[in-house]
């Protein structure tokens, strides 16, 4: 069986790793998209595991085609059957470097075809139950080759389940587990986001500390369909439940001026059930300078960028703060993403790297330094 998996752009290398270790062969990568190969049990593992992708697909049908009429024909060699009980169904398109290019036509005709194989041909309206959730099937044509999608996630994975409530400006759960993989760091040192907010960088890092699957908060569209085998996901959850770590010991201190975040994070934490693995303050990133030469271990942050947040900040003497902090504890290493550009000016001893990272639509940049 073959399956396309979206992530952010710039997460794709750690996404690659995911999938390779989980056991899965990658057949493809390009931008935001990877295609594998893997038998059913995919659908749980994947869902369950995964970490920094967004939505994972099935592939129910792919063919080379360059009209309406062998679009039409490929969707109704698909057994709908098999996914559609009454649910509504949404179709998505996306087209590049090929003959069809209207996504508006591709989604009407992939809609004709469903409903036509469905009720056999009898009617053109599918009576939709809208108590149920919605399948969306999505539909990629790249160089003419067309693949048929089914998304088995339902909302984006990113959506993990435990936060409740965010701030103005908060960082996605998928990204920053993105971080926190691309950043590399020994996951035996402490580490500190001095700019928590709702405590996602922090809550990510206690998941994966302890090895908690992110997918254990939530459902997802697969344990809809009539004809998946359940027992394939709560033998997976089984086996995730028997990986956590929770002896392990580590260090988390997550802290925000705002003491409302901190309280909304404290939730979020309990949420996800690490709220005793990360030790959270109410504190003024100044407060840190007091000290030199203390902090040892890693700083994965994102500091206000000053883009999606009301109250005005300056930002330049906060990065200011940031840059003496730093300069203060030669040996911490930081990962910091930002949209903050004159930070990439800012004199600052070691050597710096950046990446360059989304963040809700924003375009960022991932600084790192590290002390090799
Ligand atoms: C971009 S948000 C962080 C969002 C967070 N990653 C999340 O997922 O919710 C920046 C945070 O920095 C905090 N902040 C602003 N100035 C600060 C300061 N001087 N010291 C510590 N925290 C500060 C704000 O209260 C805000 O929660």
């Amino acid at each position: 069986m073959h399956y396309f998996i979206t992530c952010a752009a710039g997460l794709e290398s750690v996404l690659k790793k995911e999938i390779e270790l989980a056991g899965y062969k990658v057949m493809s990568n390009q931008p935001t998209l990877i295609r594998f190969q893997g038998d059913l049990s995919a659908i749980a593992k994947v869902n369950l595991r995964s970490r920094v992708w967004n939505k994972l697909f099935l592939e129910l049908g792919q063919k080379k085609i360059s009209d309406w009429d062998g679009l039409f024909d490929l969707v109704s060699t698909i057994d709908w059957e098999k996914y559609v009980q009454g649910n509504p169904i949404n179709v998505t398109a996306a087209s590049r470097k090929s003959q069809l290019t209207s996504t508006p036509t591709i989604q009407s005709i992939v809609k004709k075809s469903i409903v036509k194989k469905i009720l056999h041909g009898d009617k053109w309206q599918l009576p939709e139950d809208h108590s149920k959730e919605a399948i969306e099937i999505f539909v990629f044509i790249d160089s003419d080759v067309c693949s048929i999608l089914l998304n088995t996630t339902g909302e984006s994975l990113h959506k993990r389940g435990y936060k409740k409530a965010t701030g103005e400006a908060p960082i996605n759960e998928a990204l920053a587990a993105g971080l926190l993989l691309l950043s590399g760091r020994k996951f035996s040192e402490p580490l500190y986001d001095f700019f928590c907010g709702s405590g996602t960088i922090a809550i990510e890092a206690a998941l994966i500390a302890k090895n908690i699957a992110p997918g254990s908060f939530r459902k997802f569209s697969f344990q809809q369909f009539d004809r998946y085998d359940q027992s394939l996901f709560s033998n997976e959850l089984e086996a995730a439940k028997k990986k956590i770590f929770l002896e392990k010991q580590h260090t988390i201190i997550a802290s925000d001026i705002d003491p409302e975040m901190i309280k909304i994070a404290q939730d979020n934490a309990k949420n996800a059930g690490v709220e005793k693995y990360i030790a959270f303050a109410v504190k003024d990133v100044k407060e840190y300078l007091v000290t030199s030469n203390e902090l040892r271990g890693a700083i994965v942050s994102n500091p206000p960028y000053g883009l999606r947040l009301n109250n005005i900040i300056d930002l330049e003497s906060l990065y200011r703060v940031i840059a003496e902090l730093f300069e203060k504890n030669p040996q911490l290493h930081w990962w910091i993403i930002t949209s903050y550009k004159p930070f990439a000016d800012m004199k600052l001893s070691g050597n710096r790297k950046r990446s360059p990272l989304y963040n809700g639509g924003e375009e960022c940049i991932f600084f790192k330094k590290s002390l090799l």
